[in-house]
């Protein structure tokens, strides 16, 4: 990858594609600016979607995004980094276009993610960083995922049900730290249905289309449940529905699958607001825009008597506005980073970050 700055014209090669900055070639560079009204530019693009945002203290005030949608199969790591080295000119200069240049920072995805996508996200953070001379903010997404929830339910010391594609956890702030209470062994429940999905002939991403087709279900047929101690695994699983597909509807194996993929999740969480002692259950991740699983940790909460929270669903999916508000909450305690230390972290964990805005 080369990464080169002429002017105020960015030019990024990333992975053999080259981006001129047509649009942003014509922006004012300006002067690190006093941090009063910060107005924050996010960018996330771990994986399927390229988003960016322009989020103050008061709201999210710019989105724009750019979805990678493989033709057949899964995601490929590479094709997406190709998709978003190809739109992360048009998806930037949308909300900069909306918003104009006046910003504060620049925070990005650092990781967990694919590596190749990591570090279009990276280049192009790095760039504006340099332009507009503003802070570089390196966000660890799975901790974005979770303070986007927090700030926009209105919610402090939750217990945090996190449920993506790649990412299955149970996590509570702790002493500086999300300390992981639970999380699977193997792959995230999101990766999990997608598979499924994939072998039952549906398109990526399955998810969505499991939940439409578990609505008209009959049967439940009997999977493996798999909890050990606050852990969950889901390969097993995901192979006993592929196989129960020779003796059943498809219909009634999507409603299996999620009934017993979720009340996996919804027992580990109840264990966690047991043994921590809390009475607040935070949902995020893309998995959470599932409404079944949304009802059955409602149905958990109320019989003990704790409240459930789940932030709109274009929040609980990759977004970039989740980058700029942590960026936002980071830039509060001065964690920025430096050009030498942006390297993209595809293997970052929730618990490596110090949390020192809470
Ligand atoms: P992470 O890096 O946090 O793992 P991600 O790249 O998986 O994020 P998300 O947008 O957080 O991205 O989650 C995408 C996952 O959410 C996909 O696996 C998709 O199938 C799943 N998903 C989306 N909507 C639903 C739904 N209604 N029911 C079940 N799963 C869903
Ligand atoms: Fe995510």
């Amino acid at each position: 990858m080369v990464f080169f700055w002429p002017s105020t014209a960015i030019v990024f090669h990333v992975a053999g594609v080259v981006i001129p900055s047509s649009n942003l070639k014509n922006l004012k560079i300006v002067p690190m600016r006093p941090q009063k009204d910060k107005s924050i530019l996010g960018i996330e693009g771990t994986a399927w979607n390229l988003s960016a945002a322009i989020i103050n203290e008061a709201g999210v005030i710019a989105e724009a995004e750019s979805s990678y949608q493989p033709l057949k199969g899964g995601l490929h790591p590479r094709m997406a980094a190709q998709h978003h080295a190809a739109k992360i000119e048009d998806v930037v200069s949308r909300v900069l276009d909306k918003h104009g240049t006046d910003i504060s920072a620049v925070a990005f995805s650092q990781g967990p993610g694919f590596g190749p996508c990591l570090r279009v996200v990276a280049t192009a953070a790095r760039a504006l960083s340099l332009t507009f001379n503003i802070p570089l903010i390196g966000v660890n997404h799975c901790i974005a995922h979770i303070e986007i929830g927090r700030w926009l339910c209105g919610v402090d010391g939750p217990v945090v049900l996190y449920v993506s594609g790649a990412n299955s956890q149970v996590l509570s702030y702790r002493d500086g730290r999300y300390r992981i209470f639970g999380e699977t062994l193997d792959i995230g429940i999101g990766n999990a249905l997608d598979k499924f999905g994939r072998h039952a002939g549906l398109q990526h991403p399955g998810g969505p289309k499991i939940e439409q087709m578990a609505k008209n279900a009959k049967n439940y047929v009997p999977l493996p449940y798999v909890v050990k101690g606050m852990d969950f695994s889901f390969s097993g699983l995901t192979t006993a529905a592929k196989d129960a597909l020779a003796y059943a509807s498809l219909e009634d194996v999507c409603y299996s699958l999620q009934e017993t993929a979720f009340a996996m999740l919804v027992e580990v969480a109840e264990r966690a607001l047991a043994h921590i002692g809390k009475d607040e259950l935070l949902l995020t991740g893309g998995v959470g825009a599932n409404q079944r699983l949304c009802e059955m940790l409602n149905m958990m909460c109320q019989d003990r008597d704790a409240s459930f929270f789940a932030p709109d669903k274009k929040f609980m999916k990759d977004n970039g506005a989740m980058i700029a508000y942590t960026g936002l909450l980071m830039l509060n305690k001065g964690a920025t980073i430096s050009i030498e230390d942006s390297a993209v972290r595809p293997n970052y964990r929730p618990d490596d970050v110090d949390v020192t805005w809470i």
